[in-house]
């Protein structure tokens, strides 16, 4: 299993991103360092902003996820919602502004450390190993803790042997807790596509991030499973303390879910707050909602 984990390697991200990637001119991968004592929010955007070409995907956002809280990101198509998450796993260099992780700015969050900075996610597009069976893929989500060390190979200290009796453990866990160990051993692209993405939490799940970004992990789901969905991601949080960044467009999932929910038109924020309060925003109910929940109740206003 060691040859696999090797030939894994890094992330795993969908080809659009890793065309991106390697089509980018990315500077070295650097940790700016530049400490910040007062800032004890688990993240920070500051004054983000974010084009391609003429358009304008993210326009002087700032946002803060505290440490625990489950934060939602609506806004409709095209607002800016993945791509913020894009500027948080680094995929993106913003035009202007950082991101702020543990006190420390990134002009660009180095992706190759994602991992080893509590950082998680969930892609919009299924990104399983479809081949792969479904503990393996979750496997995988350890791989960079799982590589030993050239030198400790040669000498056979056998690391590599105990990580991965380790990794694997751990994966079985969090099968476990996602109810999914019933589907260990089936080839990931042949389960349906509601579970795939429970597969998709577990891997990202499997490292216990301090951090996990999900973009959309409801799309396309019937209500009962997002109902089930939620449930895992709250329990996530409850189990593991992790902080939730998701973005989602079920506003009834949302408002059940979320402790506070950041509103995207535009590229723009235009309300952050309780989710009790983001429904009876005007400006959110005029760009997303459509309709107050009075009307939805047919009181009107
Ligand atoms: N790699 C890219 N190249 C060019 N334009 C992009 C790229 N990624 C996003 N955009 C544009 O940036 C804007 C924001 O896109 P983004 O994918 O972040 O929206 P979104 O809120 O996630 O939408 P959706 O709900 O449809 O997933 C859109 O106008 C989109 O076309
Ligand atoms: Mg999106």
């Amino acid at each position: 299993m060691t040859l696999a984990f090797g030939a894994l390697g890094s992330a795993p991200f969908p080809p659009d991103i890793q065309e991106h990637l390697a089509g980018r001119d990315l500077p070295p991968p650097r940790e700016d360092g530049i400490r910040d004592a007062t800032n004890d929010a688990v993240l920070a955007l500051v004054g983000v902003t974010l084009s391609f070409g003429g358009v304008v995907a993210l326009q002087d956002i700032d946002l803060v996820a505290r440490r625990g809280e489950i934060l939602a990101i609506i806004g409709p198509n095209g607002a800016g919602k993945s791509s913020l998450i894009n500027v948080i796993s680094g995929v993106y260099r913003p035009d202007r502004g950082h991101v702020r992780l543990a006190g420390r700015a990134y002009a660009q969050v180095p992706t190759q450390k994602l991992a080893r900075l509590g950082i998680a996610r969930t892609f919009q597009n299924l990104a399983l190993f479809k081949g792969l069976n479904v503990l393996d893929n979750v496997t995988a989500g350890l791989a960079h803790k799982t590589r030993s060390s050239f030198v400790e190979q040669i000498v056979g200290l056998g690391r590599s042997r105990t990580e991965e009796i380790e990794a694997r453990n751990r994966a079985e866990r969090v099968l476990d807790f996602l109810h999914l160990s019933h589907v260990g051993e089936r080839l990931a692209g042949t389960l349906p596509y509601g579970l795939q993405k429970r597969v998709e939490l577990a891997r990202a799940l499997v490292a216990e991030p301090d951090i996990l970004l999900l973009d959309e992990p409801m799309a396309g789901m019937t209500a009962t499973e997002k109902n089930e969905m939620a449930g895992f991601v709250r329990a996530s949080r409850d189990e593991f303390g992790t902080t939730v960044v998701l973005i989602e467009h079920d506003i009834g999932v949302v408002m059940g879910l979320s402790d506070r929910v950041a509103v995207l038109d535009y590229g723009r924020k235009i309300a952050d707050d309780t989710p009790d309060e983001i429904q009876r925003d005007q400006r959110v109910i005029d760009a997303y909602l459509g309709v107050t929940p009075e009307n939805e109740d047919g009181e009107g206003i």
